[in-house]
């Protein structure tokens, strides 16, 4: 039953502009302390051998100083180099793009992502949970935010972390540069579910990304078949809809995650789940018991309702 988010999740296979400089910096560092390392290693052993046979001379001193000169000054290198390329690093991570084609909000919760695909147009702005459609060779502006504790937004194949901390917002940019699927997660502590707030990342071709944008907007289709109609109106008759909206009927609720669409997601509760009717099931009758201290309460429900509700929100593409 157990949820896995197995895409990509690696800052060492960068997919994005600012992971690659993070990457490069990150080989850059690898290689220089390693080739040091390996140098003391040889020397401290050549040093161990020799020690019994040789005794300190005139002409020895002279060695032992040329060498010593020779080492400093491959140290001072050294950590010039990665003074020098750690700060071209910073600066590259932090150049902002003149104009981001893709603005998106984004509010960390206990323990969900809240996402907000903005435009100028307010016919076009989508809220969704959880996951993040980006398109490819696209400069991507994200506002950061949190509505509790300090979370930390981090996609290690597309960027570093970013803290979200309550009453001061912040801001990232990323640029995708290979399509794939890859894992964000939390990477500060917010709590008992910090483990399980992960975030399903989609890159794909700009096409493919306004398909999804538009599929997004649109609102689901009514339910024709009596189960999901039962189905519907137990979802806008108990609390549900007080949390949760789902566009086009009466459930309107900000403080979980839109549903409207949560038959496309993959995921369910923030990665804990694949998105099964089982795991749907066993979701919505004990949702504690999987994510136990969840801002979600067990709303009591009869074994029809539950098959209803089920039945409705996968229908929800
Ligand atoms: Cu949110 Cu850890």
């Amino acid at each position: 039953m157990a949820g896995e988010v197995a895409s990509l999740h690696s800052a060492l296979e960068p997919a994005g502009a600012h992971a690659q400089h993070i990457g490069d910096l990150w080989n850059l560092t690898m290689w220089i302390c390693g080739v040091m390392y390996l140098l003391v290693l040889g020397f401290a052993t050549l040093a161990l051998l020799r020690r019994s046979r040789e005794r300190t001379s005139e002409g020895n001193e002279r060695r032992m100083q040329r060498a010593l000169t020779i080492w400093a000054t491959m140290i001072v290198i050294g950590l010039f180099a990665l003074t020098v390329s750690s700060y071209l690093t910073d600066r590259a991570l932090v150049h902002a793009a003149p104009e981001p084609q893709v603005a998106i909000h984004i509010t960390a919760h206990q323990w969900w992502w809240e996402i907000e695909y903005t435009s100028a147009d307010s016919s076009r702005r989508l809220r969704t949970a959880n996951e993040l459609h980006l398109p490819v060779d696209t400069d991507i502006h994200i506002a950061l935010d949190s509505a509790d504790v300090i979370h930390s937004f981090w996609v290690p194949s597309l960027h570093g972390k970013i803290d979200l901390i309550p009453g001061r917002p912040t801001q990232i940019e990323l640029r995708p540069l290979t399509v794939g699927r890859y894992r964000g997660t939390c990477a500060e502590f917010c709590g008992m579910q910090h483990a399980h707030m992960a975030l399903d990342v989609t890159v794909e071709s700009s096409q493919q990304f306004a398909v999804w944008w538009d599929r997004q907007l649109r609102a689901p289709p009514p339910p024709t078949d009596p189960q999901r109609q039962m189905g519907l109106s137990t979802f806008v008759n108990t609390e549900c809809a007080l949390c949760h909206a789902i566009s086009g009927t009466d459930a309107f609720g900000m403080t979980g995650p839109d549903l409207s669409h949560i038959a496309s997601r993959r995921y369910l509760a923030a990665g804990a789940l694949t998105n099964t009717p089982e795991n749907m099931r066993a979701w919505l009758a004990d949702s504690q018991g999987i994510k136990p201290g969840n801002r979600m309460p067990t709303v009591p429900l009869a074994p029809e309702e539950l098959d209803a509700l089920v039945a409705y929100l996968g229908g929800l593409q």
